[in-house]
């Protein structure tokens, strides 16, 4: 296990309205389209669940999963550029699947770009396999890019 998971002042909380100006700081640094600070308030107000994880009080990962009856969708899911690759997209990724069990979710689905290997990676481990497609989905450098469509069953 990487030490940044066993450090005691890692924890994961619920976001906050609060929170949304560093979540949004971080989510500018990992994608080059990024969310607006608008839609996480989004997120808040219709009650998405929406997870923060902190570390010495920074926010350096977050996950943002719609729940509605039979079926979780997982919206955003990321951390820090400087924290990537010790395990803290594997945990809150695991927690959020937790979350979906406990709203008796049986499926879990979520977007992906093909070129974004790693999170490919990550979702592939933890059991998710591709559904579909959607066409130009995306915003890319030069057009639209597709998204996979993963699912899960929990
Ligand atoms: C995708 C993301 C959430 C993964 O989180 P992370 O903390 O970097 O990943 P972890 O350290 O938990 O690693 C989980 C798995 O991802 C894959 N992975 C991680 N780093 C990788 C790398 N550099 N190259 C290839 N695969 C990699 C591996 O499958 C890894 O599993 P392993 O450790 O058992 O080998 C993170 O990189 C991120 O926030 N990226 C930018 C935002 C984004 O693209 N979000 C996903 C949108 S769908």
């Amino acid at each position: 296990m990487s030490a940044i998971l066993k450090d005691p002042l890692l924890h994961l909380r619920p976001m906050q309205e609060a929170d949304v100006e560093a979540v949004a700081a971080v989510e500018t640094e990992a994608y080059e389209f990024p969310w607006s600070p608008g839609i996480f308030l989004d997120c808040l107000r219709v009650g998405y669940c929406c997870w923060v994880c902190i570390l010495r009080r920074e926010v350096v990962a977050y996950g943002v999963m719609s729940v509605a009856v039979g079926e979780s969708h997982i919206l955003n899911l990321c951390v820090r550029p400087d924290m990537q690759g010790q395990g803290l997209g594997r945990k809150l990724l695991g927690y959020l699947l937790g979350v979906a069990r406990g709203h008796h979710t049986d499926t879990v689905f979520l977007e992906v770009r093909p070129s974004n290997r790693v999170a490919i990676g990550l979702y592939s481990t933890l059991g998710f396999n591709q559904v579909g497609v959607r066409r130009a989905y995306y915003p890319a450098r030069r057009g639209r890019e597709d998204a996979l469509i993963l699912a899960r069953s929990l």
